[in-house]
């Protein structure tokens, strides 16, 4: 199946509202000839500039986190709904610095999941060993119980609106990324769960990015194997130039 390219960048806590739209302003001109999906994951006070920004072209933004509640005493957090009301379309969820630094656990991750695809925002799912678990070979274990526990009771038709990334920790912004190959036989791996899980219809047609130093240099490869339908770029995607190359790889 044909599943167009999906190209995601994660700005995290970089950017201003101005400087989004600065951003944004210069990057789709070079863009414009693309038939690719681009998505631009901007910090919450930039979301709505860059979204703005980005009206009439075909770059769709969205945020990095939200909480589960659709409202609520919860100092400090933003909801589905409030980030919908700023023109966000899809909410990363799970990423491994939301993990590691502030305590998400797999739950949580699934409820915001379920939050997600209840008020119409695309998750996408981030997913990913960490150094001494892929060194013990445990990868795929670690990885089989993060889908199992996000993804547990979603309908097919919940998970077929699911993006999927893979993101090896010891990959993100450490300039190491998994060979293609490699990337493609976990890629291949998480794929079969969905099939196993949800029916072949479902793993067909959802999208499985790969993320972790993706750079301009690295995509073309990345993007050859047939299992990777996209990527998740975070340092890269701050460079309207290295962002572009990656878009027309
Ligand atoms: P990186 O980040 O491209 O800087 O490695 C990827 C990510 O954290 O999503």
């Amino acid at each position: 199946m044909h599943r167009i390219p999906l190209i995601v960048g994660n700005w995290k806590m970089y950017k201003t509202a101005q400087e989004a739209r600065t951003f944004i302003a210069a990057l789709s001109p070079e863009i414009a000839g693309t038939d690719r999906r681009v998505l631009i994951a901007a910090p919450f006070t930039a979301i709505e500039g860059a979204g703005q920004a980005a009206k009439d072209t075909r770059i769709l933004i969205g945020a990095q986190n939200m909480h589960d509640h659709p409202d609520g005493a919860y100092t400090g957090e933003v909801s589905a709904s409030m980030l919908k009301s700023i023109g966000a379309r899809f909410v990363i969820l799970g990423h491994s610095e939301r993990r590691l630094f502030f305590g998400e656990d797999n739950a949580f991750i699934r409820r915001k999941v379920l939050r997600a695809l209840a008020e119409g925002l695309l998750p996408i799912l981030c997913i990913g060993e960490q150094l001494h678990e892929r060194e013990a070979g445990m990868h795929e274990e670690v990885l089989r119980v993060q889908l199992d526990a996000c993804l547990h009771g979603l309908t097919q038709a919940q998970m077929s609106e699911v993006v999927i990334a893979y993101e090896p920790v010891w990959a993100i912004g450490t300039g190491k990324t998994a060979t293609p190959d490699s990337a493609q036989e976990v890629h291949r791996f998480i794929r079969s769960f969905v099939e196993e899980r949800f029916g072949s219809a479902c793993s067909q047609k959802i999208s499985l990015l790969y993320g972790g130093s993706v750079k301009p240099d690295n995509m073309a490869a990345l993007m050859e194997q047939t299992a990777i339908d996209g990527v998740l770029v975070g340092g890269a995607s701050l460079d309207v130039e290295a962002f572009a190359q990656i878009v027309n790889y």
